[in-house]
């Protein structure tokens, strides 16, 4: 069997071989030569891009989570912060997102779910996707260059504090008494201390940083600030912090993709976040990307091979284990996705109709 046998029906044009794909319990990427000893049933696409493209993203990245690592540590033994290191690295993943937006988007959402065991290393992973997401919204708002770097700098610092002091997410969700929420309630503004007065920080970084977990309507904390004192940038970063924390949350279990896009849809209309950053959230965030497998109301699971940008929660799909019928989902009356499928170790957990219209984000806040 040749690759293209596999990889063909489920992808189409495979001539290029650029297709690759994540075998579940191996860490590698796989070419597709080394696809032919496999069964379909090993397998899942992980995304469709050229390797080289997806591998510079990654290594973008992961310097970035380097920088972030090194930085907390040298902020510990008070002995500096690299600022130029980590504003270099937030420009380059800058530069990649206006390249490559929808393969940072794949590598984002297909790549990087966190089952690191290690705290440290969730919070540190999602302090870059909130980054890389608030980089996308801010180059699709059409902001120049200097506010989305500054938007991504934030996104990357914004939980500083909690890296150095984890407490809130050691303890035992009921032994968290009144003061240590009020506590974490003011993590934002021990974040931004850190880097006050620091030059190359500028001013509205600091600002962002504050503003992080503020809602457009007031609800947020730590001030309850509303719109007009909000720096343009934290409504963005306060949307994307929301969704990540929903599909990708640092404790508890994800949220189902649709469902979290819901929850913050409804949110929206109620006026907990901006209506135009929710709608420049739906142009970078497609909710089925490339290479998803999931599950139809059928109970048959395929793999999505195409968004619908005016139907994002139908995309085109090809069942699984052959990849030979393709189903465009929002021509078909019968077959809707129910489930995103992550696998049986991290499935990800769908919220009742009922539940729909808690701030499911800051839950733990009980921020109703
Ligand atoms: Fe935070
Ligand atoms: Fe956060």
């Amino acid at each position: 069997m040749r690759p293209d046998d596999i990889l063909t029906p489920l992808l189409g044009d495979t001539t290029s071989s650029k297709w690759f794909i994540k075998v579940e319990n191996q860490p590698a990427i796989l070419d597709a030569a080394t696809l032919v000893a496999l069964t379909p049933s090993d397998y899942i696409v992980l995304k469709c891009f050229p390797k080289e493209t997806i591998e510079s993203i990654r290594n973008t990245i992961s310097e970035m989570q380097d920088c972030l690592t090194e930085s907390v540590a040298s902020l510990r033994r008070r002995s500096g912060f690299q600022v130029s290191r980590v504003t270099s690295a937030v420009s380059r993943l800058s530069k990649e997102v206006s390249d490559n937006m929808m393969a940072v988007f794949s590598v984002l959402a297909t790549h990087s779910k966190v089952n690191d065991s290690q705290l440290h290393q969730k919070i540190v992973k999602h302090s870059t996707n909130l980054s890389t997401l608030g980089i996308m919204m801010s180059v699709l708002r059409g902001d120049n260059d200097r506010t989305t770097c500054e938007i991504g700098l934030a996104g990357l610092l914004h939980d500083t504090s909690i890296l150095i002091q984890p407490d809130w997410f050691v303890m035992a969700p009921d032994s968290r008494t009144d003061a240590t929420k009020r506590q974490y309630r003011s993590h934002p503004l021990a974040s931004a201390s850190l880097f006050e007065g620091l030059p190359g920080v500028p001013e509205s970084v600091i600002r962002m940083i504050r503003e992080v977990h503020e809602q457009v309507d007031g609800s947020g904390f730590p001030y309850s600030k509303s719109r007009e004192k909000l720096h343009p940038g934290s409504l963005i970063l306060n949307l994307a912090d929301a969704y990540l924390s929903l599909i990708n949350p640092i404790s508890g279990v994800p949220i189902v993709a649709s469902d979290a896009m819901a929850i913050l849809c409804l949110h929206t209309t109620q006026g907990a976040f901006s209506r135009e950053v929710f709608r420049t959230f739906l142009d970078s965030v497609s909710i089925y990307p490339v290479g998803t497998v999931v599950k139809l109301n059928d109970e048959s699971e395929a793999v999505v091979v195409k968004s619908n940008k005016n139907k994002p929660m139908q995309p085109v799909v090809r069942l699984l284990p052959s990849g030979v019928q393709e189903i465009d989902l929002s021509q078909s009356k019968f077959r809707v996705i129910e489930l995103a499928h992550t696998g049986e170790e991290m499935r990800s957990k769908r919220v009742s109709r009922a539940d729909f219209g808690k701030a499911l984000w800051r839950s733990e806040l009980e921020i109703h």
